[in-house]
């Protein structure tokens, strides 16, 4: 039963302030908060929250992630949580479970596609009802794909296929690597390889959509000059847009019966689409083997680290979606957002989702999407701050 809490110490808490995303989203969190905001920072370790608050001049609040009462404690105190502490399906379920008791809204960084299938089962309908308003995948993963396709799906005169094509520059952070690590130490690959994992229903809506007959790893793209070759974060977007369309058509919003999307890297050339598909065939390896995770925790970035300051500011991510045959295209826009994906990209679209959130935007409750928790007003705040911006496209 939902807590009755008449008044909160804050307006949002900030937990997993201490990690690497995390310092990087209470930085933008100081930049972004509007006066009278009452924010906080929290993580595990009370002196590192206690020197990172005094730095930003905030609250400080500890709690472990695996402690119930004290993330009880957290969830009680503010309005929305924002969370950085990963990988979520080992530190993050306590807390989840904690602002559905008490109405509080949530968002988070997450890209573990069978934990927000556990999330869904077990909260969304409790959420929906109650008004409290859940969104996994608020980073790079699922924002600039699930804004961009709400917007071009809108901006058509009739439903088409949507494809979307990534080019990137970015770093790994560690954090990201100990999350791909754990799914794959929980999980197998089966568990996630369903194409509308996230769906309400994702056997009705399998059979009413079947996937795009695959194009191949490695395909040309004559539209774009370019080539399609596989992308790593693509399974999580394609996931999280298809459930925004189902859940938008249950409110007679969604993207209409010809609605598909399939997202891939383009890439300039035929021999770079393959090496990119090599590599990324080396990283699954890797990833599902025991072994394979024993190098990559050895040799790869460790939990707390990741790219330089220069890398975080010069890299960037450019979003091309193609409505219709990507022969004969019915529509192509375009969405350059500045920054390296995993750091500034991320955190700008998680504090403005928070801030969001804070500010009472949000369309409804339930275990939700971007597009369907925000939708078009988090891209109007990201494009308000120079996140993103729309190209001209010829
Ligand atoms: N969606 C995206 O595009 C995107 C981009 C970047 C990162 N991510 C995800 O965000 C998460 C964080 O990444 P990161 O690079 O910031 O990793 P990180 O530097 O290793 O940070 C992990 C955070 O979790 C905290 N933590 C660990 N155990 C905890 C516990 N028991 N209770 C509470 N907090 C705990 C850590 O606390 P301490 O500071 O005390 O160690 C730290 O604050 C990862 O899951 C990553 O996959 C997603």
């Amino acid at each position: 039963m939902r807590a009755m809490v008449t008044a909160r110490d804050f307006d949002l808490i900030l937990q997993g302030a201490t990690g690497f995303t995390g310092r990087l989203a209470a930085a933008e969190l100081a930049r972004r908060a509007p006066a009278g905001l009452r924010w906080a920072v929290a993580g595990r370790d009370d002196s590192r929250v206690a020197e990172l608050a005094d730095h930003l001049g905030v609250s400080g609040v500890v709690a472990d992630g695996l402690d119930e009462a004290a993330v009880d404690r957290l969830a009680a105190r503010s309005r929305v949580v924002l969370s950085c502490a990963g990988p979520f399906s080992r530190y993050g379920t306590p807390l989840v479970e904690a602002c559905v008791r008490h109405g509080t809204h949530y968002g988070d960084l997450t890209g573990e596609m069978p934990w927000i299938r556990e999330l869904i089962d077990q909260h969304h309908e409790a959420c929906s009802a109650a008004g409290t308003t859940l969104v996994p995948t608020s980073g790079f993963d699922c924002v600039p794909t699930d804004l961009a396709v709400q917007a071009m799906a809108a901006s058509l005169p009739e439903p088409a296929p949507i494809t979307g094509f990534f080019q990137v520059r970015g770093g790994l952070n560690g954090g990201t690597l100990a999350s791909g690590m754990h799914l794959y130490e929980r999980w197998t690959p089966a568990d996630f390889a369903h194409p509308y994992l996230l769906d309400p229903q994702p056997r009705a809506s399998l059979r009413a959509a079947p996937p795009h007959p695959g194009r191949g790893f490695v395909f040309p793209v004559p539209a774009l000059k370019g080539w399609g070759a596989p992308f790593l974060m693509s399974p999580v977007n394609e996931r999280v847009t298809r459930r925004s369309a189902a859940l938008l058509a249950e409110d007679g919003q969604g993207y209409g019966d010809g609605f598909r999307y399939d997202e891939h890297l383009l890439v300039g050339s035929r021999l770079r689409a393959r090496m990119m598909t090599g590599a990324l065939g080396v990283a699954n390896g890797l990833l599902t083997r025991p072994g394979g995770r024993r190098l990559l925790r050895f040799f790869g970035p460790k939990p707390g680290k990741g790219p330089s300051e220069r890398s975080i500011r010069d890299g960037f991510a450019r979003l091309t979606l193609v409505a219709g045959p990507l022969e004969q295209p019915a529509a192509v826009r375009r969405w350059n957002w500045n920054g390296d994906p995993s750091n500034l990209i991320t955190v700008r679209c998680l504090v403005q989702t928070g801030l969001a959130l804070a500010a009472g935007e949000a369309r409804r409750g339930g275990v939700l999407t971007p597009a369907t928790a925000l939708g078009p007003r988090l891209l109007e705040r990201l494009t308000g701050i120079g996140a993103v911006e729309e190209a001209v496209t010829d």
